[in-house]
């Protein structure tokens, strides 16, 4: 079996719970798992062979010792363009699919910090994990997964539609997204960021001259300041909102939804300091 570092960021004040000593006896018994594993190994070996399009410098997350091994759980429109921008930062990525095989361009585009695999590789290695699936899907992988992401940081970017989810939607929305998505993660430290962005924000996060604004909330306060520096990392300008109860002042339809809205504007629309 692939023998996994103790990796343990260095700018934590308390390390994230490695992960295996959580998950990774139950994980091994799993053969699909094992499976994953010698995947994501090969993977690994084979994307060190190929050309290398990022920069060989190290990126900003590696120069200041906070580089993370992120999963994307879907490797979409969001995902896929988060994913990016994350390992152009010195973060390694996981984008995982139900079909990893597909994902091939996006990990060569992103290579040497990423790889492909399933959703559980993306959460069991992760250190920190994006939810970039459609809302309706994260019940089920809460279901599936979430004992791969007990303690782990948990970014929530969804923005569920009635069209779309049907009327459970309305019962999500009422009690914000942030508080009904951590009904199905019990244990991850979630934090709800991002969701007000349209894609194309990443490729252009400037509006009139001022840099984006992205509102975030969680619980955690560390687990909220590792997201805040993805955000920088993002190019955008992270916006601490508060506990996650919060995070129903940004989803969709509030004032400062795909609105492009600065930091200054965020923290005056919900009457931050
Ligand atoms: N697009 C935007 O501008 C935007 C902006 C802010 C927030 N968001 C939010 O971001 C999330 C992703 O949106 P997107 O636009 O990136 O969607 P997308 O382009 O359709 O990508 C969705 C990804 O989820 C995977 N997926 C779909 N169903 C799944 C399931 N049941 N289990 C596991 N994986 C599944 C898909 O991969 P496979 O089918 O290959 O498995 C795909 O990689 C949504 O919650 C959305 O509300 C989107």
């Amino acid at each position: 079996m692939l023998a996994i570092p103790a990796y343990v960021p260095r700018n934590l004040s308390s390390p994230i719970q490695p992960i295996w000593e959580t998950s990774m006896k139950t994980a091994a018994e799993n053969p699909r798992f094992r499976l994953l594993m010698i995947v994501f190994a090969v993977s690994t070996m084979a994307l060190a062979l190929v050309s290398t399009p990022l920069s060989a410098q190290a990126g900003q997350a590696e120069r200041e010792g906070r580089a993370l091994t992120i999963g994307l759980i879907g490797a979409g429109t969001m995902g896929g363009a988060m994913g990016l921008l994350f390992a152009e930062a010195g973060h390694q990525v996981i984008f995982s699919s139900r079909n990893p095989d597909e994902l091939m361009e996006l990990v060569q585009s992103a290579a040497p910090r990423a790889s492909a695999g399933y959703a559980d590789a993306a959460a069991f290695l992760g250190d920190v994990i994006v939810l970039a699936v459609p809302p309706v899907a994260i019940p089920q992988i809460g279901e599936d997964f979430a004992h791969l992401m007990q303690g782990k940081v948990v970014i929530d970017i969804s923005n569920p539609r009635v069209d779309r989810e049907g009327p459970i939607t309305n019962e999500w929305l009422e009690m914000g997204t942030g508080l009904a998505m951590a009904q199905y993660l019990p244990g991850a430290r979630l934090v709800k960021a991002f969701n007000t962005l349209g894609a194309r924000m990443f490729q252009n996060p400037m509006r009139n001259g001022v840099r984006i604004g992205v509102p975030i909330a969680g619980d955690d306060e560390e687990a909220r300041n590792i997201v805040a520096d993805l955000v920088r990392d993002a190019g955008l300008e992270p916006v601490i909102v508060g506990p996650l109860a919060r995070a129903k002042e940004f989803d969709r339809g509030s004032p400062i939804w795909v609105t492009g809205a600065s930091a200054q504007q965020i923290r005056e629309t919900l009457s931050l300091p």
